[in-house]
């Protein structure tokens, strides 16, 4: 089971990665109603964008995907799914729904959601230990994972995002907010690949720099639409940043400034994908097709 190789295709992957988290969550020894509200969360229709970076980049550098790289996948996941749980809570973003259903807190009330943060914080530490990898890859794995997500990371981020409502900050401070609290989560997986497939210093450096453009690009991303898009589109409520006065691209440079903020940090990350492939064997062009995903028009 655990070197099963995986055919990649979108929707293979995605049911795929739910399989990972039936079967991690599925053990009756485990407490019946923590479990529910997890997969509440975790089985609600995100676009998983994050594992599908890690494993389109593997499959990029030639890697048959096994097993092991989807509980690394899943555990990246995990950690985004607790952040926005958290993240929805009254004390903070205070927000009725999430990935088209009412919050977490919503449906198991406010204690429950946070011990359901928690366990998706704690857990994929638990699927890396058991990913068939490496001794030495899973240590580099769990160093990134605990940079991008704790006080190095997301959570850094999320305590200034707070603290910036309210506020009108500079360009400069409101990129180290986004390339925190979105951008390190975002890079994991591009660096996680290079250091599966065991790529050289250079060419992990330059997957790090790749990853922050997509990160911060996807921020800026989720700042425009919470301004433009309807509910159908996103499944959470628009318009929110304005109503907690959040700093944003939007707010700071307005929807044009913002747009070509975005456009500029995508088209930096189409040029990283072109560095990579100078420097090593890396099939750029479905990476580059995701890239431009991201584009607003
Ligand atoms: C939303 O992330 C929060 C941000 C970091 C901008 P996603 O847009 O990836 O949310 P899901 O996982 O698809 O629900
Ligand atoms: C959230 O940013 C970033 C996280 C670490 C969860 P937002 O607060 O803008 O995310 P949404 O708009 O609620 O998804
Ligand atoms: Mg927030
Ligand atoms: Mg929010
Ligand atoms: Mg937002």
């Amino acid at each position: 089971m655990e070197q099963k190789k995986i055919l990649m295709n979108h929707e293979t992957v995605l049911q795929d990665l739910t399989a990972v988290f039936d079967r991690f969550y599925r053990d009756e020894a485990l407490v019946a109603y923590l479990t529910e509200s997890i997969q509440y969360s975790i089985q609600a229709g995100g676009k998983r964008i994050r594992p599908l970076f890690l494993l389109e980049t593997l499959q990029a550098f030639g890697v048959e995907l096994t097993t092991a790289h989807l509980k690394v996948a899943a555990a990246v996941e995990a950690i985004h799914t607790s952040s926005l749980i958290h993240d929805d809570l009254p004390a903070m973003d205070n927000d009725d729904f999430r990935r088209g259903k009412p919050t977490n807190h919503k449906v198991f009330g406010q204690a429950q959601a946070i011990l359901a943060g928690d366990a998706l914080l704690l857990d994929p530490y638990l699927l890396l230990a058991e990913a068939d990898l490496p001794a030495k890859v899973v240590v580099a794995l769990v160093r990134e994972l605990s940079q991008a997500s704790g006080s190095h990371g997301m959570v850094a981020g999320q305590v200034l995002d707070m603290a910036g409502e309210n506020q009108t900050l500079t360009v400069d401070q409101l990129q180290r907010i986004h390339d925190l609290k979105t951008g390190k989560m975002l890079t994991f997986p591009f660096v996680a690949a290079g250091l599966i497939s065991q790529q050289s210093d250079e060419v992990i450096s330059e997957l790090r720099r790749l990853g922050q453009k997509v990160g911060l690009a996807f921020q800026i991303r989720d700042d425009i639409l919470d301004a433009t898009a309807t509910f159908a589109e996103l499944g959470k409520t628009p318009g929110k940043d304005v109503v907690s006065d959040k700093s944003t691209y939007v707010k700071l440079l307005g929807l044009a400034g913002a747009q070509s903020e975005l456009a500029a940090n995508l088209a930096a990350a189409e040029a990283s994908l072109i560095a990579i492939s100078q420097q090593t064997a890396f099939r750029s062009d479905e990476m580059t097709r995701q890239i431009e995903r991201l584009k607003i028009d």
